[in-house]
């Protein structure tokens, strides 16, 4: 009995304390941080040379291809480091472009107190070891933006950051986006001191799986996209504590799910709302969101069904999309022609937001090797579907990755020998 009251108050104490870290901890990268070189193709589709130059504290060379006369040399074009540099265009680069900064992320909260020993975090998978950031700075918001961030980030394409955007169209929005107060999850009083959570993807393979209950019993569960619940219970269950989305996926899917009979996204009460700002719509969104106005004729506030609450919306950073891509799916696609829609899919955010907050994670409704047997979406139980490849996402590559961290034992991915 007193044993059980000491490990429940040395449990509230590691809430408290990571809330207070989690308020206190913002950290800035390091002071030298430049963006010199750029050391991948340079070539623009017309041929012309790209000049990408340096930006040392207060001057940056930027050279639009349109500017560039054969192979003229190109003077840097300076602008005060308190200046948006100009936009670079995604059609310049016919793969990928690869900046020295490209692996260099914010990282904010120091080592999270986790009571959990099969915590995920004490893995001794040495490649995850190596490739995992616990601190990576996961959320943006209205006090970690500055217009440093701005330059170094509008290198690089949406979702990864805003190449091609508008200084003041992102500010407006983002300057809107209020400084979380507490962790996206803590541990659940009375229970072992691990965040179990589950990740529910919208995979055919949860058709007739009958995992609701499990599901459903982890401390917390992720949900993404057309998340459908209702009719679906037995087998997808029927909690949601955090729901992943974008703008286009939280409006679409009334459409194209509701002859499943999807009427809303999940609102649970006190669930917690992540958007994953893919594109420049999703700064229209939030702007809308946040001021209650319009967003293409409509309140964004609706699609919440009366849970939106800013003090539990939650917003992806560039950062961490582009670290989850570079680090963990880096598809070969990114060095072709289409390398700007390629993107790891909102599933594939969720189970990374998931891997970097919870000590243990299963995935459910994800791709599995014999994803040919079952239809594309759960949804999709009267006829049998199949998966379809979109090019902007590299499904096998992601197949792959959630197989190969469930033989680490990082992850439990929900599959079905057999059958
Ligand atoms: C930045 O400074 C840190 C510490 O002073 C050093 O370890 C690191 O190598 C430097 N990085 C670059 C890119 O110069
Ligand atoms: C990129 O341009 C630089 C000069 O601006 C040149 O030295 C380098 O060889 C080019 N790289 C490629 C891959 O074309
Ligand atoms: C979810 O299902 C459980 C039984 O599995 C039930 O007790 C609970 O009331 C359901 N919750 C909601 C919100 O429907
Ligand atoms: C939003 O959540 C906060 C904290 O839980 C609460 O104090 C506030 O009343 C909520 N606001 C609305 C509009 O429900
Ligand atoms: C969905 O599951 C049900 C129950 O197991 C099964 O009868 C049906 O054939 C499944 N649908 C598809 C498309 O696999």
């Amino acid at each position: 009995m007193a044993n059980h009251k000491v490990r429940l108050l040395l449990l509230l104490l590691v809430i408290l304390l990571s809330i207070i870290f989690f308020i206190i901890s913002e950290e800035s990268l390091p002071e030298n941080i430049s963006w010199t070189a750029f050391s991948g193709y340079n070539r623009s589709r017309d041929g012309h040379l790209l000049n990408i130059g340096k930006l040392w504290g207060k001057t940056k060379v930027l050279i639009p291809s349109n500017n560039i006369k054969g192979n003229s040399v190109i003077r840097p074009q300076t602008t005060p480091a308190e200046n948006p540099i100009s936009l670079l265009f995604k059609k310049n680069f016919h793969k990928i472009p690869q900046w020295d900064f490209e692996d260099i992320y914010h990282q904010d909260a120091p080592p999270s107190l986790t009571t959990c020993p099969q915590s995920l975090r004490n893995s001794k998978d040495e490649d995850f070891q190596k490739a995992f950031l616990p601190n990576i700075r996961v959320f943006m918001h209205k006090d970690n933006f500055n217009i440093k961030d701005w330059n170094r980030l509008s290198h690089f394409n949406n979702p990864f950051g805003f190449m091609e955007m508008k200084y003041d169209d992102v500010l407006d929005a983002v300057k809107l986006i209020p400084k979380p107060t507490e962790p996206l999850l803590l541990p659940k009083p009375g229970g072992d001191g691990c965040v179990h959570c589950a990740v529910v993807g919208t995979g055919g393979i949860l058709n007739g799986s009958k995992m609701g209950a499990e599901i459903d019993a982890h401390d917390y569960v992720f949900r993404v996209n057309g998340a459908a619940i209702k009719g679906y219970e037995e087998d997808v269950g029927n909690k949601t504590s955090v729901y992943v989305h974008t703008s286009f996926s939280i409006t679409q899917s009334l459409y194209i799910l509701k002859k499943y009979g999807y009427q809303s996204a999940p609102h649970d009460k006190g669930i917690k709302y992540v958007l994953i700002p893919e594109g420049m719509r999703d700064f229209q969104w939030l702007k809308a969101l946040f001021k209650e106005g319009n967003y293409q004729n409509t309140n964004p506030r609706n699609y919440y069904s009366g849970q939106y609450n800013e003090s539990r919306y939650y917003v992806l950073h560039q950062d961490f999309m582009r670290y989850v891509r570079n680090r963990f799916l880096k598809s070969d696609n990114l060095n072709k022609g289409f390398w700007d829609i390629v993107r790891p899919t909102n599933g594939a955010f969720a189970v990374f937001l998931a891997l970097h907050s919870c000590d243990t994670v299963s995935a459910y409704g994800f791709m599995t090797e014999d994803y040919r047997k079952y239809s594309n979406y759960y949804v999709e139980r009267h006829h049998k579907t199949n998966v379809i490849f979109y090019a902007n996402h590299d499904y096998i590559l992601e197949k792959n990755l959630w197989t190969s961290l469930h033989v680490r034992k990082i992850l439990k991915l929900f599959m079905r020998t057999g059958s």
